[in-house]
């Protein structure tokens, strides 16, 4: 079984001199957390000297994004295989902001997942619903929706070598987390969308994650770990987190 993962998403937050710090800071104490597999997720363009920073630990580098498109004319963009080139195990794909801010749609999350595992990533699919659809009591069709558009452009069985993030949207940044029991029943939901293969699919929860309530969330039994962001831009409060986990 490997090891839980705790994913650092330090959206666009900090400077180099910043990145670089945080990262050692983490690399000093990973040995406090070492039944855990850490990974941060770095602005790009502080990816380069993060890589630098994490050689020789097994702390792992994560892309926030990633061009669906492969190579060619997209001023602006970052490939996978880049990534991949700088030092990247995994990149989140379908992140709400992205899915909100930038008008992501889940065929080009699925097309970002395609190409993220075509080049030897990771991806990371983040899903979740917005508060006015769990109102309305969508939340598990809203999921099942955004897995089964990747499912279609990949299969199951590739899904299944991914990590599904399960990311209420109204508890990103919001201080406002999911209670354990409204994330396990939506993790739960999942693991069966996923099949018997997603029996070893990590499936994280995010959304407020914090030393203060990570504990009861990843006591259930369908959370295998968390993505994390506002927390993870300071390394003890990370390491905390990471350490709940075992
Ligand atoms: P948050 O963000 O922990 O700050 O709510 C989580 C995420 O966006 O991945």
């Amino acid at each position: 079984m490997a090891k839980p993962l705790i994913a650092g998403n330090w959206k666009m937050h900090g400077t180099a001199v910043e990145a670089a710090a945080l990262a050692r800071q983490l690399v000093e104490n990973e040995h406090s957390c070492a039944a855990v597999q850490l990974a941060i997720f770095p602005p790009i363009l502080h990816v380069g000297l993060v890589a630098l920073e994490l050689s020789g630990s097994s702390i792992a580098l994560g892309a926030q994004n990633m061009s669906e498109h492969e190579s060619g004319a997209f001023t602006g963009e970052v490939s996978a295989d880049m990534l991949k080139e700088a030092g990247c195990t995994y990149t989140l794909v379908g992140h709400s902001e992205r899915r909100t801010l930038f008008g992501e749609v889940d065929g080009t999350v699925a097309d970002k997942f395609e190409i993220a595992q075509r080049s030897g990533l990771v991806p990371i699919l983040c899903v979740g619903e917005t508060l006015q659809q769990r109102q309305q009591g969508l939340t598990l069709a809203v999921i099942a929706e955004q897995i089964n558009t990747v499912r279609k452009k990949v299969g199951l069985k590739n899904i299944c070598r991914g990590v599904v993030a399960y990311e209420p949207v109204w508890a990103i940044g919001t201080g406002e987390v999911a209670s354990p029991e409204q994330a396990q029943l939506v993790h739960r939901a999942i693991r069966e969308l996923l099949g018997p293969g997603g029996v070893s699919t990590s499936l994280l929860y995010g959304g407020s994650v914090k030393a203060s309530n990570a504990a009861e969330l990843f006591a259930q039994p369908d959370i295998d770990g968390g993505l994390v962001g506002g927390a993870s831009l300071e390394a003890d409060e990370f390491l905390k987190i990471a350490q709940l986990m075992t």
